[in-house]
């Protein structure tokens, strides 16, 4: 019987041109550029047992941790080109597609704690924004927190002079450009799969990033001083192509779905905890100084750093900084 029904299936796919016998599982890869023990490899790993349980085997996730099938900006090329059909990356990595605006969560301090942050992933603009990616062929399924960035170098980061001439890492945009470009720093793009060669050589003297891929891409080994600054923060946008994902039989979106939801709880959930544990366990080993800021330092980096936000002010119009302030809570401080 079954055998009768794959021969049916394949001679009406010749027939009329579909796509795979009804047998096949559809292939959903997923890729992404961190280890699998950090939050989004975790959360990855969860989303595929999820996907696969819920559509009863129809569809079959294969995930590509540590930048195994593509590098940063690669990925995304590959996802609108429809080679790969999930990324979870940095939404500061979006303005290869052609998509600006979510350069503006890179504005110094804009959400520098876990309330603000949620609040604004939260707000009615994000539904703005996201008919942006819309319109180049993406669609976003969910966003996922990863907390707040410290910065590493090899000299202590404790004064915005102390960044004067150093060559900083960064993910890309034009507001980690700005930032960088303030304090003083030669900014430098770089994909996070060639960063821990990059530090260990001397290519860059520093970077930011979250406690927990210092950990997991032993970023700290190469680097001597971790200053706890908490000055921006690393939000995931979980994409998918969206012809892809609109062409999917509506009973398996509904579990792709809920499989996405499921997901999105536990990251929120875990990251919170794997980046504190990640400082614990990165000051235990011994091989980074750690700086924190005092009420005063912190002071004078705000100061520094608030210049961006009045230059990014023609390239994002200011009433859209408004209404992202609103909508994260942000005050900027009055100078
Ligand atoms: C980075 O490039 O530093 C991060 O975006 C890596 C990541 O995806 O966590």
């Amino acid at each position: 019987m079954k055998r009768f029904a794959i021969a049916l299936a394949a001679m009406l796919a010749m027939a009329f041109g579909w796509p795979a016998l009804a047998d096949e599982p559809i292939v959903i890869k997923f890729s992404h550029v961190v280890s699998p023990d950090a939050p989004k490899g975790k959360a990855a790993l969860l989303f595929k047992d999820l996907a696969e349980k819920y559509t009863t085997g129809r569809v079959k996730v294969e995930v590509y941790p540590n930048s195994s099938l593509y590098k940063d900006k690669e990925e995304l090329e590959a996802l609108q080109l429809g080679s790969v059909q999930i990324l979870a990356p940095s939404i500061a990595k979006f303005s290869p597609l052609g998509v600006k605006e979510f350069d503006v969560f890179d504005l110094p301090f804009l959400m520098s704690d876990d309330t603000h942050a949620r609040q604004m992933m939260a707000s009615p603009m994000m539904a703005e924004l996201n008919k942006k990616l819309e319109a180049k062929g993406v669609l976003p399924l969910a966003y996922w927190d990863n907390g707040a960035h410290v910065y590493t170098a090899n000299r202590a980061l404790i004064s915005p002079d102390d960044f004067r001439g150093m060559k900083m890492r960064i993910q890309g945009g034009k507001v980690q450009d700005a930032v960088a470009r303030e304090l003083g720093a030669l900014p430098q793009i770089i994909a996070f799969g060639e960063l821990y060669q990059a530090l260990q050589t001397g290519v860059v003297d520093g970077e930011d990033n979250v406690p927990s891929n210092i950990l997991t891409q032993k970023f700290y080994e190469v680097q001597k001083h971790l200053t706890v600054s908490y000055h921006s923060r690393l939000t995931y946008g979980l994409i998918t192509n969206k012809t892809f994902w609109n062409s999917l039989p509506e009973d398996v979106r509904t579990q792709l779905d809920r499989a996405v939801k499921e997901t999105t709880t536990f990251f929120n959930e875990t990251a919170a905890k794997d980046n504190a544990d990640a400082l614990d366990k990165i000051k235990a080993s011994g091989k980074t100084e750690f700086h924190l800021l005092s009420d005063a330092a912190k002071k004078a980096w705000i100061a520094k750093l608030m210049p961006v936000h009045t230059e990014m002010q023609s390239r994002f119009g200011k009433d859209f900084l408004e209404r992202i302030y609103k909508a994260s809570g942000f005050t900027p401080p009055q100078s």
